[in-house]
Formats: C-alpha cells, sequence, structure tokens
C-alpha cells in the first residue's frame, strides 16, 4: 500500500498522471474507486526505511454552499483590532488552536480530520515541484532564514517548513475556484468579490534551527519533516518522490489572516503573528506563542525608517499596524520595511500585506520589491516610486498588475494554478498556459523579476 501510494505521488510530483483519473492500485479487482480528486502530498520516505504512524492528508471535501459566520468567528469580528489587538490576535489563535491540539501530542497535532470542532481546508496543487508538500505534516519549503536572521548566535543558515490552512468561509471559495479539478478558475474570486468575510487563513511556520543557535527554540513544538535537500545541502532542482530526510523542525512562528469588512478601506484583511519563545515554559508548549502584532494596512505614504534603540522597535508614523513592542515575554526580532509588521522568518524590507497583495494569477510581478527593476532597468531604491507600488493598500478583487486576476492575498491560491498550469506545460511543451487562457480571454502576463541581491537597498547612505 504504501508502495503504491509512494509511486503514485511521484508520478503525480512529476505531472505524469492527472489525480481524477488514477484508479486505486490496491485491489484490481473491486470497483474503481477514484483517488480523491487532489494529491494528499508528494513525498515519503521509501517502504522500509521509515514507517510512519500516519500521512497528511489534504483536507479537500470543500463546502458547496457558503457556510454560515461561526459565533466563534462573530465574536472575532466584533472585537475593535485598532485598539483591542491583543484579544482580536488571541481570539483567533484560540479558534486555530480549538480542536486541533487537545487531548493528543504535540505530533498528533493539526491533522484536520481529527478536529471534532470544526473543519479546515488546505489549498489543493501545493504538492507540486522540489519544494511541495512532504507526507509526515503536509509541510511546504519556503525561504532560508540566512545567518543571524532569526537571532543573534544563528551561524547556520535554517530552513522553513510550512502549512496553511483555510476555515469554511474559505474553504468555500478554494472550492469554487477548483470546482473542476483539470480546470481551475480563478476569475471565481472576482465573482465573489474575493473571500468572503470571516475567512480565517492559519499557517504554522516550523525552522530548522536549534535552540543552541536559536534560544527562544527551547522547549519547542517539534515535529518530525521530510525535507529536502538535507540541511547544508544544495539542492539538484530534482526530486524523486522518496528523495529527503527525516529531521525535527520547531515551531517558529503561527501567521494569521481575517477577511474583515472593518478593514475594508485599506483591503479588507487583518493579517496578524505570533511568535514562539519555549523560555516562557508554560503547561503546554502550544501556550508559549506571544503576538508580535497585527497589520491591516500598509501605510501606503509613509517612508519613514526609524531605528531601533531598544527592546523590540515600532514606528509611530504607521497607522495601520500595531506592534507589542512593550513586551519583554517577545523575542527579540527584525520586522518589516520602516518596521511594518513581518515575522521572524519573513523578510524584512517586506510586509504580511505587502508581499500578500501580489497573489495574483499569472504572477506578472515578483512577490517582493528587491527583486523588481524600475522602468530605466535599476534596482528601485527604498521608498521610490516603484519600491511603494508593493506598499499599496489593494483591495480583495484588484489585481497587483493590470493583465493578471487577483487571489485575494492568497498566496498558496496563486500557486495552485500556477503549479497545475507549469505540470501542464511540462507535457504539452508550454502549449497549455496559451491555451488555458484563450479560454478565459486573458492575456499571458510577463515574467517574474530576477534573484534579489544582497545588498540593502533601505540602508541609509552615507
Ligand atoms: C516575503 C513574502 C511574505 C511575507 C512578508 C509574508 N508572507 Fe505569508 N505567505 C507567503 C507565501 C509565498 C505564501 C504561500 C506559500 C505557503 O503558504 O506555503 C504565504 C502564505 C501565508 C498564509 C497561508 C495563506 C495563503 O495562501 O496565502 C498565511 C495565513 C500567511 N502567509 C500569513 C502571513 C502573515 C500574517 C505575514 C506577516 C507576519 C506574512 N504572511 C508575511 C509570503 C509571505
Amino acid at each position: 500500500m504504501r508502495l503504491a501510494w509512494a509511486a503514485i505521488c511521484g508520478a503525480l510530483a512529476m505531472g505524469a498522471a492527472e489525480p481524477s483519473k488514477l484508479p486505486n492500485a490496491e485491489n484490481a479487482s473491486a470497483p474503481i474507486r477514484l483517488l480523491p480528486r487532489f494529491p494528499d502530498f508528494a513525498y515519503l520516505p521509501a517502504p522500509g526505511s521509515f514507517t510512519p504512524d500516519r500521512t497528511f492528508r489534504l483536507s479537500q471535501d470543500y463546502p458547496a454552499n457558503l457556510p454560515a459566520v461561526e459565533p466563534a468567528v462573530q465574536k472575532i469580528l466584533s472585537i475593535d483590532f485598532t485598539h483591542d489587538w491583543r484579544a482580536y490576535a488571541n481570539a483567533v489563535l484560540t479558534y486555530i488552536m480549538e480542536g486541533n491540539i487537545e487531548g493528543r501530542g504535540v505530533s498528533q497535532a493539526f491533522y484536520l480530520e481529527d478536529n471534532k470542532v470544526r473543519r479546515w481546508y488546505h489549498v489543493p496543487w501545493q504538492h507540486w515541484g522540489p519544494n511541495g508538500r512532504e507526507g509526515l505534516h503536509g509541510l511546504t519549503q519556503e525561504v532560508t532564514s540566512k545567518a543571524f536572521y532569526l537571532g543573534p548566535r544563528q551561524k547556520t543558515p535554517a530552513e522553513t517548513w510550512a502549512v496553511g490552512f483555510y476555515n469554511a468561509r474559505g474553504g468555500w471559495l478554494i472550492g469554487r475556484v477548483w470546482a473542476e479539478a483539470d480546470n481551475p478558475d480563478p476569475g471565481a474570486v472576482r465573482r465573489a468579490g474575493g473571500f468572503p468575510v470571516g475567512t480565517v487563513v492559519a499557517k504554522l511556520l516550523f525552522t530548522t534551527a536549534s535552540p543552541d543557535e536559536v534560544d527562544y527554540l527551547t522547549n519547542p513544538v517539534q515535529w518530525s519533516a521530510f525535507v529536502y535537500p538535507p540541511p547544508g545541502v544544495k539542492s539538484t532542482g530534482v526530486r524523486k518522490a522518496t528523495d529527503g530526510v527525516i529531521v525535527p523542525v520547531r515551531l517558529v512562528q503561527v501567521d494569521m489572516m481575517v477577511r474583515d469588512d472593518r478593514a475594508k478601506a485599506t483591503g479588507g484583511w487583518v493579517f496578524g503573528t505570533y511568535v514562539y519563545n519555549g523560555a516562557l515554559n508554560r503547561s503546554s508548549p502550544w501556550f508559549n506563542l506571544v503576538p508580535m502584532g497585527l497589520m491591516w494596512g500598509n501605510d501606503p505614504d509613509v517612508r519613514s525608517q526609524p531605528q531601533a534603540t531598544s527592546g523590540q522597535p515600532f514606528n509611530p508614523d504607521l497607522k495601520e499596524t500595531v506592534i507589542n513592542h512593550a513586551d519583554s515575554a517577545l523575542p527579540s526580532s527584525h520586522l518589516g520595511y520602516g518596521l511594518r509588521l513581518s515575522g521572524p522568518v519573513d523578510n524584512n524590507l517586506s510586509s504580511c500585506k505587502s508581499c500578500h497583495m501580489t497573489a495574483e494569477y499569472p504572477q506578472a510581478s515578483p512577490i517582493l520589491p528587491t527583486m523588481t527593476k524600475t522602468e530605466l532597468g535599476k534596482k528601485p531604491v527604498c521608498g521610490d516610486a516603484t519600491w511603494m507600488r508593493w506598499f499599496r493598500n489593494l483591495g480583495p478583487d484588484e489585481s497587483f498588475d493590470p493583465q493578471a486576476q487577483s487571489t485575494d492575498s492568497s498566496l498558496q491560491l496563486a500557486a495552485s494554478i500556477q503549479n497545475f498550469v507549469a505540470s501542464k506545460n511540462q507535457s504539452t511543451g508550454g502549449l497549455y498556459a496559451s491555451q488555458f487562457w484563450k479560454n478565459r480571454a486573458m492575456p499571458i502576463a510577463g515574467v517574474r523579476g530576477d534573484v534579489p541581491e544582497d545588498g540593502d537597498p533601505c540602508r541609509p547612505i552615507g
């Protein structure tokens, strides 16, 4: 069984077969049972080398009808996030944890199918490519935290592995976009006016960094993850279904996004993040999370960049961000551009909203201003007009680029369509993408920007 799985997953990862057309390989004489429409994951150790207690299942029975706003979400939507930001963040964190952690060990947490309180949903097509979903917890690989990114004693670059999921209101829209497994429809986002109010999205981010180098990772929430390449080894860019090593990864950050209409004027979403601080050593490791702040807008006109003096810095010019700057429980860490909200494993010249606002299909602009060029072919300078395109306050159905369609801040939804089309292109020599858009009367977008340089464009000159 496990062998069949690995083989099937491997085939899917290479784009060789389609999920909806695969018969169950287990018993050829039984009536054909179709596999789930979307593969759960792509990578698992070879049978015999490791027997996992259980494997990740993609939660994909998206609701056909828009579910009502639950009382717990009504409560969130009644808290004033500008003043009671801590109560707001805490209500969201409680909502995310409820039913996902109680009565079981850390290793069994967040298997969404075990949740008896409410349903949560994953975005499909995150399995594809060498960074795609692994089979133990459904983690995908995110950016590397270079040395000293996570703290002053971090000498070894650390890898980030993460899993995100949407509540039922959000799951409904994922199901609209992916109603036909072989024909995703990004236009469904615009027709719905973006994600429905009351959508809650969560993301758990784990790092391979060790508590020896990053002290707040002590007493960790620790999972085993099947990662590739092995830490310290360079990726060849090609990964077979069984390529990888099992390593411990530790929770470092919990991200949240809430579609809240009170943030309508600044784009409709409230972003928040919690940072792990194991030094607190509370009764359950899950309680060692400390809020870092909330942001509901990019403050498009603010270009100031105050420097840190002591403790967690903040920028008093920002009116659409609140940072938990006076709390000694919060491990000190970098923020984003101009001290906008950005978590420890996120980019320090960006912000939650900045990066997420680029979510569109086709993705015509890169996620970061450091990855683009101005019309004159130069790198944008921190705070110039090109740079500030990344710090607008776009609404749910406003796309970052005119030739694309917004996926309303969902970078996973954008990636799912991108991955699907890329996998189709592999077998059709690139014809699929043009056909995809021909059917939808949309142009093909330009290319993504180049790779960022190491230099800091925001460093004060002189
Ligand atoms: C440098 C860009 C970047 C920054 C900054 C960033 N994110 Fe993300 N985020 C991503 C990408 C890319 C994904 C999709 C990949 C994934 O989830 O594996 C994502 C996924 C998510 C998801 C899952 C939902 C989805 O599909 O988009 C949530 C929730 C989230 N981020 C919240 C946040 C919050 C809160 C912050 C700020 C503390 C933040 N992000 C900062 C790039 C960023």
